[in-house]
């Protein structure tokens, strides 16, 4: 059998919440000193979701949305697998909720279940489809991907590093962004850097300096993998960062981002430090590699290094991030969305993308996708700007009591939303998906705002 040809994403769409705060006026209200969190962080704003909304409504609101916008039919669906670690039932899988949206159409034949592995869930969710269109088991329809988080923090250090996102992405042949083939290079080990043990709470146990040196150490292994292959693959000498027209990075928060593609340079200078754009790094000759993910002034020299291909490359496409904050399995997606929606159709064509993806616990990987033929619809429908200028503004202190209103109800049964004290019209953007009630058996219903 011959595999599928150009196998990729044919139809993107993003969801986040309508309703966002200033990093800067949270970090007055949280008292820590101005510019922790916008500069420290590189963090500008950050989405959040009242108890009326939950993982199960923010997936059927893009998977609606996405079908709407395309005019997909539900029967044309043969796989849809969904990742997330916003985990609210320990056996019902949010794809088995989305299966309500497919009712209308008849079509109950869909393979896929919900992937769990904190932020790489999405990405596993993803090689899971490709597999399937490029397989035995492949039954010529399209899959369906959705990755989907509400990520809160307790009190503390990490809640600047919330956030809400979904990001569908529908995966078939002949597609104008294709995944290059035999090109992933993955790390996965035991570590404790960020878990959720207490499923009474949505918030995790985070040890967040660990999961930094986890993600960074991920980074190192997962790129050197990749371009092994490549290597091999295409009998090239060893590329550079330069290989890639953009990076994109699971973003938990955005500084940290700007230090890994740092450390991609580091990794290169590793293997070739005559290059000419390390005259200026000679010093960090030598280290081992904890030596190196040590030291702060290795890390400060390499960002300076990158600094002119970040801001040209990386940092525009960090708006969504930055703007929406940490979407756990939708962070890398949402970089893919601002990319896609930011740079002109016919700019994109022609252009290869890495994208690496780091899930705590821990799992990563590093993959590419090449882009082969203009995307104009896709850059229309997503229009990322507009959306993200269209949500409104809260305060610290509502966002705070939404916070306390999360925790209190969460796994309630027998439960009525209350909200945040504002209208569904003013809650949320037409075609949002929103809770009404948990039953006393603790089943969920769900209305949308027309
Ligand atoms: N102005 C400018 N910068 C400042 C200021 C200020 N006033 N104050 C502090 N900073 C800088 C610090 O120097 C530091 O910079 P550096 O990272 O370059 O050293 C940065 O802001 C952060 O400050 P810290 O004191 O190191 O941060 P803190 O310990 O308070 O927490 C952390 C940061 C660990 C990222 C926390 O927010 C967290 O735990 N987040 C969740 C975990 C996470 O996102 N991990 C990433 C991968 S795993 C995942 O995706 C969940």
């Amino acid at each position: 059998m011959m595999y599928p040809q150009n196998v990729g994403i044919l139809a993107i769409e993003i969801y986040f919440p309508k309703r966002f705060i200033e990093q800067a006026e949270l970090e007055q209200f949280d008292g820590v000193p101005a510019g922790k969190y916008t500069i420290g962080l590189g963090q500008t704003q950050m989405g959040f979701c009242d108890d009326r909304e939950d993982v199960n409504s923010i997936a059927m609101t893009t998977v609606q949305n996405l079908v709407e916008k395309y005019n997909i039919s539900y029967k044309d669906i043969g796989r849809l697998e969904v990742g997330t670690e916003t985990i609210i039932d320990k056996s019902k899988s949010v794809k088995s909720v989305l299966m309500q949206l497919f009712v209308e159409s008849g079509n109950t034949e869909v393979e896929g279940i919900d992937n769990k592995n904190a932020c790489y869930g999405g990405t596993n969710a993803l090689f899971n489809a490709l597999n399937w269109v490029e397989s035995s088991s492949w039954d010529g329809r399209y899959a369906l991907v959705v990755a989907a988080d509400i990520a809160v923090y307790a009190i503390g250090p990490a809640r600047p590093t919330g956030g809400a996102g979904c990001v569908a992405l529908l995966i078939g042949k002949d597609a104008p962004i294709v995944f290059d083939r035999g090109l992933r290079g993955t790390h996965m080990d035991h570590a404790w850097d960020f878990y959720k043990p207490d499923l009474s709470s949505e918030f995790p146990v985070v040890d967040g300096h660990l999961s930094n040196a986890c993600y960074l150490k991920s980074l190192d292994l997962c790129y050197n993998r990749y371009i092994e292959k490549l290597i091999a693959k295409e009998k090239i000498e060893r590329p550079t960062i330069n290989y890639f027209d953009y990076v994109l990075f699971h973003a938990p928060y955005c500084k940290l981002v700007q230090k890994s593609y740092a450390r991609l340079f580091y990794n290169d200078f590793v293997y070739n430090a005559e290059d000419p754009c390390f005259k200026n790094v000679q010093q960090f000759k030598g280290l081992n590699v904890e030596e190196s993910l040590q030291s702060k002034e290795l890390e400060k020299a390499f960002v300076e290094v990158s600094k002119p291909s970040y801001t040209k490359k990386i940092l525009p496409n960090l708006l969504a991030p930055s703007k929406i904050g940490n979407m756990y399995c939708a962070s890398l997606y949402a970089c893919l969305a601002t990319l896609l929606s930011n740079v002109s159709p016919e700019e994109l064509v022609g252009k290869r993308v890495g994208m690496f993806s780091y899930g705590s616990g821990l799992s990563s990987s590093f993959f590419s996708f090449k882009v082969i033929k203009p995307i104009t619809q896709i850059h229309k429908i997503l229009d990322i700007n507009n959306r993200l200028n269209s949500r409104v503004k809260s305060s610290p202190e509502k966002f705070n009591e939404v916070m306390r209103l999360r925790e209190e109800t969460h796994s309630k049964n027998d439960y009525n939303v209350v909200g945040d004290g504002s209208s569904v019209e003013e809650a949320f953007f037409e075609g949002t998906y929103y809770m009404e009630k948990i039953d006393a058996k603790w089943r969920r219903f769900y209305k949308r705002r027309i």
